[in-house]
């Protein structure tokens, strides 16, 4: 009973050391590829917005920016589900903010230019359009995603 015992526990030991390799070698620095979706939280995108500190969740942008949102990009976009593009829930967890107000307001460029972006419009064959949003509206739903994140 008691070898069983050692030989399970270093059978246990041996396998997880296995997985642990294994996940050191997918992980590159902060980028990890979650199956096609791709998770870059330092890439800052293109455009306008160069440096976003966020603090506590405004919730009176939020309302607004929600309203916006609504007309604005829900043609395209829903709440918790992929559409014609992709789903808006946890945006915040595989994109920086200055990433999704450079997306939103200079949307030509970023899917010409930066990486994520591109691999973003081959994955859903339809480029994201310039609502021609401004800066403070942009802000405002950005507060909206981040109550829904
Ligand atoms: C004509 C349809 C359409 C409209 C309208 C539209 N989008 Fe998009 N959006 C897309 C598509 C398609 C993608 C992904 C492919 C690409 O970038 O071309 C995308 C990508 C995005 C992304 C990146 C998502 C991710 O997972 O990283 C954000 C953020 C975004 N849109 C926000 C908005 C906001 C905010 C509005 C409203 C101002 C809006 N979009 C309006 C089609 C649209």
């Amino acid at each position: 009973m008691k070898v069983t015992g050692i030989l399970l526990l270093l059978i246990v030991t041996m396998m997880s050391c296995g997985s642990d390799n294994s996940k050191n070698e997918n992980s590159d620095g902060r980028n990890l590829v979650l199956g096609l979706l791709q998770v870059n939280l330092s890439d800052k995108g293109l455009g306008p917005i160069k440096e976003l500190v966020l603090s506590d969740i405004n919730l009176d942008m939020a309302k607004e920016g929600k309203i916006i949102f609504t007309a604005k990009c829900r043609a395209c976009h829903r709440v918790g589900k992929r559409f014609i593009g992709p789903d808006i829930v946890g945006l915040l967890d595989r994109r920086s903010p200055e990433w999704i107000m450079n997306m939103i307001l200079n949307p030509e460029q970023m899917i010409q230019e930066n990486e994520q972006a591109r691999k973003l419009l081959l994955e859903y064959s339809t480029p994201m359009s310039n609502q021609s949003i401004t800066e403070n509206q942009a802000r405002k739903m950005l507060e909206y995603f981040r109550t829904i994140n």
